[in-house]
């Protein structure tokens, strides 16, 4: 299922001071082809390998599973406050990494007592979320936005559905209807900070976003009801309102592209590979599995930064300084030889690192909710248009350029138009 040609990694200028031989990774070649570059560098730099992120800053890249739940595990060694970071001097102020990396007062960059008090409050709001019920929302979300597209007998999943569809649920789950023009310019404004295309201002989006959520704060602080933002004000912790805000967008903003990746990435997989011959229906492998074999082996977040070492440590045989980045190569580790070493990938438990591990993992209701929103979206899909088949050879499918996330650029797809 995946590639085997494999090219050799560009390496950095020689005698890069700061980190000899480390790797770029950023470069479309790689973008396309992950599993090949990871193969590459576990084979030229072991489990921890050099890197450079964008502008040539210096990380470490973890790719080896054992080390991946070693640094994942010690948090009091590998920590998640990125103002730890001894390379700060160096990153200019339009880095494309610094929403990603630049900190903020959220659970994302909490540690130790404050962070367990943030994610406590977190699970036991999404812990209040009823899975039937979250199954049935986003089956009405399903079909409102199959409606859109039915008729016409073709479509582009990606925007029209796979993105559409767990944005929509993610806003519901905070207690904002999922539909009207409100709703629909937090939408809009949510998909432009997470994913900005060219002429987009996803600072002033950004900005937008802050301003809505903490209307919603306010209105569920006087009204509140049956919802994640209403049970997250209500904890015993008494987060403050600003605290409730930067995690409310944490919860979103973390529910959205992995979630609609993973819908997207599974759809891929049912309709070009033939274990799951479409029409789908008639597939011999299930949904469910479909979607378990998708963290495997097309995970949406393939890498994840970061964390920061605390002190001077070692990892995999490399001495890493206090301040160090490491980027969770989360893919690398789910297909890391050492756990596979007869080189066939099971995909039949959920041992995978695909929700990372230890303290920060995907706090434990989120993946439970995310496998509901993203098995009722490709279900439901199916089962209302059960001819759906690609319209372009699977070769033509491109990814998305990016070393962070795994998703397609457009899933197009025909079918026999319905008639509302
Ligand atoms: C309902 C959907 C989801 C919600 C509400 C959600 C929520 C969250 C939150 C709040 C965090 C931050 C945890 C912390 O720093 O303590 C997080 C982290 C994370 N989530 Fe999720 N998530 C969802 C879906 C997903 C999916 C589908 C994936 C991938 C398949 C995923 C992978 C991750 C990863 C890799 C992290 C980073 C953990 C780390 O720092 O080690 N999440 N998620």
């Amino acid at each position: 299922m995946t590639d085997t040609s494999s090219p050799a990694p560009r390496t950095a200028p020689p005698g890069c001071p700061a980190h000899p031989g480390a790797v770029r990774l950023a470069g479309l070649e790689y973008q396309q082809t992950p599993a090949q570059l990871y193969r590459a560098l576990r084979g030229k730099h072991g489990a921890v390998a050099p890197v450079l992120l964008d502008g040539d800053i210096p990380a470490w890249l973890v790719l080896g599973y054992s080390e991946l739940c070693y640094v994942t595990g010690h948090d009091d060694l590998f920590a998640r406050d990125s103002r730890r970071w001894n390379q700060w001097d160096a990153i200019p102020p339009d880095w494309p990494l610094l929403p990603f990396v630049g900190y903020q007062p959220s659970v994302l960059f909490a540690e130790g007592d404050e962070h367990r008090r943030r994610a406590g409050v977190i699970t036991q709001a999404l812990e209040g979320l009823d899975q039937f019920e979250l199954a049935r929302e986003c089956q009405q979300i399903a079909d409102r936005l199959i409606a859109d597209f039915a008729g016409s007998g073709q479509a582009e999943l990606m925007s029209a559905y796979a993105h559409a569809l767990p944005m929509r649920a993610a806003v519901q789950m905070c207690g904002m209807p999922h539909t009207g023009a409100d709703t629909q310019r937090l939408v809009d404004d949510l998909r432009i900070s997470l994913d900005a295309a060219e002429g987009d201002d996803p600072v002033a989006a950004y900005a937008r976003v802050g301003a809505r959520i903490q209307e919603l704060v306010k209105e569920k602080r006087e009204k509140p009801g049956p919802d994640v933002t209403s049970r997250m004000l209500q904890h015993p912790a008494g987060l403050t309102d600003d605290e409730v805000v930067q995690d409310l967008i944490s919860v979103i903003a973390a529910a959205q592209q992995p979630t609609a990746n993973w819908i997207c990435n599974t759809l891929r997989l049912l309709l070009t590979d033939e274990r799951f011959a479409v029409s789908v229906s008639g597939g011999r492998l299930s949904v469910g599995e479909a979607l378990n074999e998708v963290l495997w082996l097309d995970t949406p977040t393939q890498n994840f930064i970061g964390r920061w070492a605390v002190r001077d440590t070692q990892l995999g045989g490399r001495q890493i300084r206090a301040g160090d980045c490491l980027v969770l190569g989360l893919a690398a580790g789910n297909t890391d030889p050492q756990i596979w070493p007869d080189s066939h990938v099971g995909a039949e438990n959920a041992a995978h690192l695909s929700f990372s591990n230890g303290e920060h993992r995907c706090p434990y209701p989120a993946p439970l909710l995310a496998d509901v929103i993203a098995r009722t979206a490709v279900e439901t899909l199916l089962e209302r248009l059960p001819d759906l088949v690609l319209s372009v050879e699977p070769e033509e499918l491109t990814w998305r350029p990016s070393i962070w996330m795994r998703g397609l650029t457009a899933l197009p797809v025909e079918f026999t138009p319905v008639v509302q």
